[in-house]
């Protein structure tokens, strides 16, 4: 369960988040696809390189959906409902690969936002990522 102490953490750190949506995106899931290359099945006939326009606009989506969650913390569930629905049921990805792409987003910003990162922040976005994992997961049954 968030506290209020990983609420702050959370919006606190992604002010420093926000207007990079796109960049930390595309290297979230660059990171993903090439460390954990199983995620790449659901997206065949995708140009996942490096600097692909496919790989920054949808890593601006799902990086831009995540600061909708950060403005709606306090009710990710409805804020996430419809997003929940499409994992599960259009595109059907295995829940189990909701915390590979949230650990490559906590990898992202301990890099790029060290000084912002300190251990109390590490373990809120961890807690906000699971948060957002469970969600995601919640419509497949
Ligand atoms: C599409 C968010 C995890 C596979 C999307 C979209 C968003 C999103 C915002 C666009 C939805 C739309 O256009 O209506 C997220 C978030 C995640 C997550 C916040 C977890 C933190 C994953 C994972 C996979 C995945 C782990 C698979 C390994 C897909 C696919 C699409 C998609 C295949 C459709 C892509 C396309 O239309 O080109 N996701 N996602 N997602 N997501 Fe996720």
């Amino acid at each position: 369960k968030l506290t209020a102490e990983d609420k702050h953490n959370v919006k606190a750190i992604w002010d420093h988040v926000k207007g990079h949506e796109e960049a930390i995106g595309a290297e979230a899931l660059y990171r993903m696809f090439c460390c954990m290359p199983t995620t790449r099945i659901y997206f065949p006939a995708k140009d996942l390189s490096e600097r692909s326009s496919y790989l920054h606009s949808h890593g601006k989506k799902v990086v831009g959906a995540l600061t909708n969650a950060v403005a709606h913390i306090d009710d990710i569930d409805t804020a996430f409902s419809k997003l929940s629905d499409k994992h599960a049921e259009e595109l059907m990805v295995d829940p189990a690969n909701f915390p590979k792409l949230a650990h490559n987003i906590l990898v992202v910003l301990g890099i790029h936002l060290k000084p912002h990162f300190t251990y109390s922040v590490h373990r809120s976005v961890d807690k906000f990522l699971s948060t957002v994992a469970y969600v995601l997961a919640s419509k497949y049954r």
